[in-house]
C-alpha cells in the first residue's frame, strides 16, 4: 500500500479546475484514511462548484485508484469556508502616501520576486476604487469561478494568486463609488471568503494615502510588515513620516522604502536625469529607519510592459537588486 506521503504527492499532480493550483498548495485535503486496500479521501469544498467537486472526485479517486496495492479509492467532501483553510504566513501591505507613485507596480514586482524564489505567493488588490493589479498581469478578462462558500483567485502565469475588485465587476472600467463601510467589507471578504490556500506571502495593494482606506486594511489583515513606495515629486519627509506613524499605530514594522520614477537615464550619454527632482529615498529611508530597497528609474520598458499586462517579464538590475534586498527583510518562517 501507499503512504500517506505516497498519495499527497499523487495529489499534487491534481490541479484544481477554476484556479489550477492543485490539492495540496490549496490546503483542501483535509484526511487521508489507509485501510487494507482501501484509501479515503476527505477534501474540502470551499469555494468549489459541484462541477468542480463532481470532477474533482472522479480525478482523485482515478489518481490514487492506479497507485499500486489500491483496490478503491474513496473521495468524500467536507463543508469548509476559504477561512478555515486558508494558511497564509506573512501579509505584507505595500502603502504610498499618495496616488500614481507606482505602489500598485511596485506591489506586482515584489510579488514577482518572490515568485522567482519559488515562494507561494498571493497579491490582493485592497484598492477597491482605484484597481490596477489585474491589467498589468493581463487579467482583465478572466473572471474568477466561485461558489456559494467563496472565490477562487486567478492565477498569473508565473503563478501568483490573484484577487481584485476588477474581476469581479462586469466591465473593466466601470467606477466604483462605495463608501467606506463597503469597501472594508470587501476587504475583509477578500482576505477571508478567497481561497488562497496555502502561501508564503500575500501582497496587499493598499488604497493610496494615508487616511481611512489604508488604516481599515490593516486593521483588517494580520500584516507582518509594511513596504513604503515614495516619488521624488512628493512633498516627501511629511508625507512618509505620516505613514510611518499610522504604521506604528498599527504595529506593523516597515520593513524598507522603495523610491520610483527616480530618474530617467538618457538614451544617448547614459547620463541620469532626476526629471522629479534630487532623490530623497535615502533620506526618506533614515526617516522611516528602513532600508532603501530600490531607486526604480522611469523606464519606458516598464510602462509598455505594464500597459501590455506583461509585467511578469520585466527584468533589468535594478529589479534584481530590488529583489535581493527585499528578501532579506522580510519575515522568514520558523523551520520546524
Ligand atoms: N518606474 C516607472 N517607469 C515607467 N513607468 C512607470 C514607472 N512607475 C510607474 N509607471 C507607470 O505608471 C503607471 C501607474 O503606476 P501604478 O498604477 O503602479 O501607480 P499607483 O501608485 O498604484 O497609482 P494609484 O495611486 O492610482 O493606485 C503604471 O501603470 C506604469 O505604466
Ligand atoms: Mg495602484
Amino acid at each position: 500500500m501507499p503512504t500517506k506521503e505516497k498519495i499527497e504527492q499523487s495529489l499534487e499532480e491534481v490541479l484544481v479546475p477554476g484556479v489550477m493550483r492543485n490539492l495540496v498548495k490549496l490546503n483542501l485535503i483535509r484526511e487521508i484514511v489507509i485501510s487494507d486496500q482501501k484509501v479515503d479521501i476527505t477534501l474540502a469544498s470551499a469555494a468549489l462548484n459541484p462541477s468542480a467537486q463532481d470532477w474533482l472526485k472522479a480525478k482523485v479517486s482515478d489518481t490514487i485508484g492506479q497507485l499500486p496495492g489500491v483496490n478503491q479509492a474513496n473521495v468524500n467532501f467536507v463543508q469548509a469556508t476559504p477561512k478555515e483553510i486558508n494558511a497564509v504566513d506573512y501579509v505584507i501591505a505595500v502603502m504610498s502616501g499618495k496616488g500614481g507613485v507606482g505602489k500598485s507596480l511596485v506591489a506586482a514586482l515584489l510579488g514577482i520576486a518572490l515568485a522567482h524564489q519559488g515562494k507561494e505567493v498571493g497579491i490582493l488588490d485592497a484598492d477597491v476604487t482605484g484597481p490596477s493589479i489585474p491589467k498589468i498581469f493581463g487579467l482583465s478578462s478572466v473572471r474568477p469561478s466561485a461558489s456559494e462558500t467563496g472565490i477562487l483567485p486567478v492565477l498569473s502565469k508565473l503563478g501568483i494568486s490573484i484577487m481584485s475588485i476588477n474581476l469581479l465587476l462586469e466591465h473593466e472600467d466601470d467606477a466604483v463609488i462605495w463608501r467606506g463601510p463597503i469597501i472594508s467589507k470587501v476587504i475583509q471578504q477578500f482576505w477571508e471568503d478567497v481561497l488562497w490556500g496555502k502561501l508564503d506571502y500575500l501582497i496587499v495593494d493598499l488604497p493610496p494615502g494615508t487616511a481611512d482606506a489604508p488604516l481599515t486594511v490593516m486593521q483588517t489583515l494580520p500584516v507582518s510588515g509594511a513596504v513604503i513606495v515614495l516619488s521624488p515629486q512628493e512633498l516627501a519627509a511629511m508625507v512618509v513620516r505620516k505613514a510611518v506613524r499610522m504604521a506604528k499605530q498599527m504595529n506593523v514594522p516597515i520593513l524598507g522604502v522603495v523610491e520610483n520614477m527616480s530618474y530617467l537615464t538618457l538614451p544617448d550619454s547614459g547620463k541620469r536625469l532626476e526629471l522629479f527632482g534630487k532623490s530623497k529615498g535615502k533620506e526618506m529611508a533614515e526617516t522611516a529607519g528602513a532600508p532603501l530597497l530600490a531607486q526604480i528609474p522611469i523606464d519606458p520598458k516598464l510602462a509598455q510592459l505594464c500597459d501590455e499586462g506583461k509585467i511578469e517579464r520585466y527584468s533589468s538590475e535594478v529589479f534584481d537588486s530590488l529583489s535581493q534586498n527585499f528578501i532579506k527583510v522580510l519575515p522568514l518562517k520558523a523551520k520546524t
